[in-house]
């Protein structure tokens, strides 16, 4: 087991139970880590709800970070130094979800953006005084960046921008010691999953597609989470790593043969 005893990480992005960085959590703290939450007000009796019996969150605060100053203001009421950061942040309007990107307004666009991969350039940004050397980072990507998902739209122009991101932070902070990555997960039903169009066939489509022919779930995420955070990853920095059962290598299903198209 990985010993994170002494280590401190921030992590964004817990909205319920099944959120992915809730996992995360779960992991980090079996490994011995103490733990400050960053939420989303509207999530927060939700938080102190799920944090009242457990004893690795140190430190709970409200931040949005489509807004700098609440982001900077975060940050500058942290005390002492950290480890790890997790950004497990992502949205766009459902106005955006709900028709062909072709129709996207720059409204959304920017809207979409801004939270879902800007939001990591300026986390990192403000953290970087409060982090000790050698420190990790992770976000959270999907197989949408780089191909068509029905129904991803808008998410995988961010998705793409945000792993973007990830390679040119690496090379800005590497400097320094820190490292980033991303964790690209399959299809997991989380809140944020739940506005995706046709959601529950693509957990079906990913199961009997995947070499390990399963879907993955928020610990499998949450294990792979504890590698990259922690010095077993010590010479990875700037990728994509997949967590999705290797659906992301299969071209076509392995029964392709019994499906009949017509040409
Ligand atoms: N669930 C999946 O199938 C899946 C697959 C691949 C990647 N991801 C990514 O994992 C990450 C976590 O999503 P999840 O599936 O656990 O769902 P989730 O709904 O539990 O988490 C999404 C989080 O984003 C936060 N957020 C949104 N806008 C914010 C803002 N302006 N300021 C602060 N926080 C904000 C929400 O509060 C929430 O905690 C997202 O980046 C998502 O795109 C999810």
């Amino acid at each position: 087991m990985i010993d994170l005893t002494g280590k401190r990480a921030i992590v964004f992005g817990v909205a319920s139970e099944d959120s992915i960085a809730w996992a995360i959590c779960k992991w980090l703290a079996k490994a011995g880590a103490k733990i400050t939450l960053s939420y989303q007000t509207r999530f927060r009796s939700r938080l102190y709800g799920l944090t009242k019996d457990v004893d690795f969150v140190e430190n709970m605060s409200e931040c949005d970070v489509a807004y700098e100053e609440q982001v900077r203001d975060f940050f500058n009421s942290l005390e002492g130094k950290f480890d790890m950061i997790v950004h497990a942040i992502g949205y766009a309007p459902a106005s955006a979800l709900e028709k062909p990107l072709i129709y996207t307004s720059e409204a959304d666009f920017n809207t979409a953006l801004t939270i879902s991969a800007y939001s990591l350039q300026r986390i990192v940004r403000h953290s970087l005084r409060k982090l000790n050397p050698n420190s990790s980072i992770i976000t959270l990507t999907y197989l949408g960046s780089t191909r068509v998902v029905p129904g991803y739209r808008l998410m995988g122009v961010a998705k793409a921008a945000l792993e973007s991101f990830v390679r040119e932070l690496s090379n800005d902070i590497g400097t320094a010691g820190h490292r980033i990555n991303a964790i690209s997960s399959g299809p997991i039903k989380t809140l944020a999953a739940s506005h995706v169009p046709g959601f529950d066939n693509i957990l079906g489509f990913m199961k009997h597609t995947a070499p390990l022919r399963r879907n993955v779930y928020q610990d499998d995420v949450g294990k792979a989470a504890v590698f990259l955070l922690s010095d077993l990853s010590s010479g990875i920095s700037g990728q994509t790593i997949f967590v999705d059962g290797g659906f992301n290598s299969v071209a076509l299903p392995s029964d392709i043969e019994k499906v009949t198209f017509q040409d």
